[in-house]
């Protein structure tokens, strides 16, 4: 039988994922938020399209600076994610608060997140769907992945607290980009 789902549920069908944490720097200060509404749109160089909310602390250092790190948490990380997720930079230091180590970025201001097994320093290549959607486009423009962290299971969120995580791999004959 099928029922009608909530307009407002829908996200909760098609979230890609992975979950992963937004960094940023601004007057002197960093911060972190959990961020799972982003999706590729260009190989090379990568282009990442990213919601931020304009009620978030980081919406104004990202639109400031134009500079940020998306850094990506294995699932071991969920709970600090979830915590990173439900408050606000603009009166914590959620690095501290939350357990997790910013390192200097090579080419940006925003820092690494040391536990995330992969980092990417962006920059924002295109701001003209900023005031319509809070949809930012990002460059990648230096990445890094720790190889001590090996086959890391990323995170899914379904909404409400609700996550999935990466299962089976599965391996089948297709074309390289
Ligand atoms: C799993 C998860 C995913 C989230 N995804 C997004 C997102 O894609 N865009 C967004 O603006 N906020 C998202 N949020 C909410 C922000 O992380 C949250 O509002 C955060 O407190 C903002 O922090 P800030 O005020 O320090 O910037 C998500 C939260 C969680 C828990």
């Amino acid at each position: 039988m099928r029922r009608a789902l909530p307009l407002s549920e829908v996200y909760t069908l098609l979230e890609p994922g992975p979950v992963v944490l937004l960094t940023t720097a601004h007057r002197g200060r960093a911060n972190l938020m959990a961020m799972s509404w982003h999706m590729m749109m260009e190989f090379n160089p990568p282009l990442v399209g990213c919601l931020v909310s304009g009620a978030n602390h980081s919406f104004e250092a990202l639109r400031k600076t134009r500079e940020c790190v998306i850094a990506i948490p294995a699932a071991g990380l969920a709970k600090q994610v979830v915590k990173v997720g439900n408050a606000s930079g603009r009166d914590l230091d959620k690095f501290a608060a939350f357990g997790l180590t910013p390192l200097p970025a090579k080419k940006v201001a925003a820092p690494l997140v040391a536990e995330c097994f992969a980092n990417l320093e962006c920059r924002v290549a295109d701001t003209r769907f900023v005031n319509r959607y809070n949809l930012f486009v990002l460059e990648v423009v230096q990445a890094w992945i720790d190889s001590t962290q090996k086959k890391p299971k990323t995170l899914h969120h379904h909404g409400y607290g609700v996550f999935v995580v990466d299962g089976e791999t599965i391996r089948l004959k297709s074309g390289k980009p």
